[in-house]
């Protein structure tokens, strides 16, 4: 499929590269850039080859600056509604992407490009990178998801600081508050993150599509219900030929070669 707003590459088997590509908006995002975002989940969702997705934004200023400000002046409240719709949607369907998502965040990550960021499993930052919700600086609320996934990154008091005084947050305290994971300079965060896809790749696929599975859902439900996803997931792991192939290769003491069945 062709995409005009983002990039869809694959730069090694199975990691797919996302890029927001409207460099000149800093990547803002509109409309149709949501149903690019929606469609390429899709697309990789449905590759049974695929192991990881990177996202990321083009140009070296923005990851995303945020929805797009110009497209959004003149809505009203029942096109916001649906404009917010559909970007809930298109970051749910990430969240729940079968394979984890890595965000690289190279710069800005405000608005819905921090929303975006969240929505994947986790988070690489540059240090030049910078989280926010800004949105009460424009009369609005985040709604792309951050008023929900802020709160369960960092806490109900750091969400609410963060987004009623539209602060920005550079990499560093990002990485306290363990809003990211990790940081890296600017010219090593690609590769870093690469390598860190690789790693992904490298292990059972099948294992890891059930680990994230069993976090992404298992985390809104309740305890008991919770560990008994686990349990079935582990149950279905257990009934691979990747689970007697990576504990054979551990007793034999050699590099597990799964085949993802
Ligand atoms: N929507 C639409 N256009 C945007 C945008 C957004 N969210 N963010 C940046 N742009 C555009 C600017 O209008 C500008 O366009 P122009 O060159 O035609 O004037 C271009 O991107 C570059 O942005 P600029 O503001 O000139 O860069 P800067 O380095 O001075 O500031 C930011 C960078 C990110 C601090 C600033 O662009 C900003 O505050 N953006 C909005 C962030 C925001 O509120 N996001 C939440 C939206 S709900």
């Amino acid at each position: 499929m062709s995409y005009e707003n983002i990039l869809l590459e694959q730069p090694e088997n199975g990691i797919y590269l996302l890029t927001v590509n409207r460099p000149k908006v800093l990547n803002a995002l509109d409309g149709p850039t949501l149903d690019e975002i929606a469609a390429a989940v899709a697309e990789v969702g449905a590759d049974e080859d695929a192991r990881v997705l990177l996202v990321t934004g083009a140009g070296d200023r923005a990851f995303v600056a945020g929805a797009d400000i110009a497209a959004m002046r003149d809505v009203t409240g029942a096109e916001g509604k649906a404009f917010s719709a559909k970007g809930i949607r298109a970051f749910r369907s990430l969240e729940l992407l079968p394979v984890p998502a890595i965000a690289v965040v190279h710069g800005y990550a405000l608005g819905g490009g921090c929303e975006l960021a969240m929505s994947c499993d986790w988070i690489l930052a540059s240090e030049r990178a910078a989280f926010g919700q800004p949105e009460v600086n424009l009369g609005i609320i985040p709604g792309f998801g951050g008023t929900q996934r802020l709160t369960r990154l960092v806490g109900r008091a750091r969400a609410l600081e963060l987004i009623t005084t539209a602060r920005q947050v550079k990499a560093d305290e990002a990485l306290a508050l363990g809003l990211v994971n990790q940081v890296h300079a600017p010219e090593r965060l690609m590769e870093e993150a690469l390598a860190m896809a690789r790693t992904v790749a490298a292990k059972g696929p099948i294992a890891v599509r059930l680990a994230k599975q069993s976090v992404q859902r298992g985390q809104h439900m309740d305890l008991d219900s919770a560990c008994l996803l686990e349990n079935d997931a582990f149950a279905l792991c257990c009934s691979t030929e990747d689970k007697t192939e990576g504990m054979s290769a551990f007793l034999e003491k050699r590099e597990a070669r799964f085949r993802a069945r």
